[in-house]
């Protein structure tokens, strides 16, 4: 290790009925007229938050659908820019947060989000987002990435930038008891995914990694208590903070092939990301253990046991779908699916240095 960087700019802020005060933060931050982001089947979660800041909520778009897509984020500015808002509320999971975000961008920026591809385009401050996740698995409400699907490319867009880490986060673990079993479950295995991809990540470092374990040890701990006790609120709220800790560690150390592989399964077959996260870590992880042992042998100290055999003993538990063919994916679409993977940034920190073939093998394994 020759060098390592860590910050974290997002005030983050946790607490039980935490949302309730929400006209208190944003006051304190200075922020007034927002656009609340959300979708529709959490529209109850998302009133509680306006209600608490009824005068510093100026409209509302309640369309994003899961695997978030660019017409929802160019929908999402153009009314941000009519109403003149001057910050985002994002309450929501993973697509919302990311909507908000790369909404941003074309709000300050102008043009189609597609415009802003590439790395170090965004050279100023964006319009603040203010992120509520009600979910525990994103970490998006710390992170610098934003995750879009193209629909006329079917693939997904990764948008990465310090200007995206949102202003504030609000984790409130009152806003996550109402998931259902199988979004508990799998948003869970994105957390766990991001904890252990960051930890053997290429760009994994002493701060990174600290936050990488403690995530891990949270997930593993907390995670079959939500499953049995959804109404759990300690458990809901160490899970919550697990996830912003794994969102942390991997806003800096990256992710790997597991994520390069669900992206293309979000992307060409829409398979949701937390289920496609759930099918190919077990995967990803055998096939990267020749590169990372050192790491690896902490994470079995750490977890109990082999790290391959904890997931897929955790996974067993969860009653999600354990193969690519059960979930849309067609045999035919892999050697795509793996071209995809190969162009994706998460990629580039992955521990072993894939091929096309080999990725096809991983992808063939998970199938
Ligand atoms: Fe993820």
């Amino acid at each position: 290790m020759e060098f390592t960087e860590f910050r974290v700019t997002t005030r983050v802020m946790a607490g039980i009925d935490l949302v309730d005060s929400l006209d208190w933060e944003l006051g304190r931050a200075g922020l007034d007229r927002g656009l609340l982001v959300t979708d529709a089947g959490i529209r109850h979660l998302a009133e509680r938050a306006r209600r608490a800041a009824p005068r510093r909520v100026v409209g509302v778009y309640d369309a994003v659908t899961p695997n978030s897509a660019v017409a929802q984020v160019e929908e999402t500015a153009r009314l941000a820019q009519e109403l003149e808002v001057g910050f985002l509320l994002a309450v929501g999971g993973g697509s919302v947060l990311d909507t908000a975000k790369a909404a941003a961008i074309v709000i300050t920026e102008g043009g189609g989000l597609l415009d802003h591809q590439g790395v170090n385009v965004l050279t100023r401050p964006l319009v603040p987002v203010v992120a509520i996740p009600t979910t525990a698995g994103t970490g998006s409400e710390v992170t610098a990435y934003a995750v879009i699907r193209d629909e006329t490319a079917r693939s997904k867009l990764t948008f990465s930038s310090e200007h995206l880490v949102p202003v504030m986060a609000i984790l409130d673990p009152t806003l996550t008891v109402g998931m259902n079993h199988e979004l508990t479950a799998s948003t869970g295995i994105d957390a766990l995914t991001h904890a252990v991809e960051a930890f053997v990540s290429t760009k994994a470092g002493p701060f990174s990694d600290a936050l990488a374990l403690a995530a891990v040890d949270g997930i593993l701990s907390h995670l079959p208590v939500v499953l049995k006790d959804g109404s759990d609120i300690g458990a809901r709220w160490q899970m919550l903070t697990a996830s912003c800790l794994a969102g942390l560690a991997f806003s800096w150390a990256m992710v790997g092939c597991v994520h390069a592989m669900s992206h293309a399964c979000g992307g060409l077959c829409e398979v949701p990301h937390g289920i496609a996260n759930a099918i190919l870590l077990p995967h990803g992880l055998e096939y990267n253990r020749v590169a990372c042992e050192e790491k690896f042998e902490v994470l079995r100290r750490r977890m109990g046991d082999d790290p391959v055999a904890v997931v897929r003993s955790l996974l067993a538990q969860l009653g999600l779908p354990m193969r690519l063919r059960d979930v849309g994916v067609r045999e035919e679409d892999l050697p795509a699916l793996a071209e995809l993977a190969m162009l994706d940034g998460s990629i580039y920190s992955n521990p072993r240095e894939a091929t096309l073939e080999e990725i096809v093998a991983v992808l063939r394994a998970a199938y």
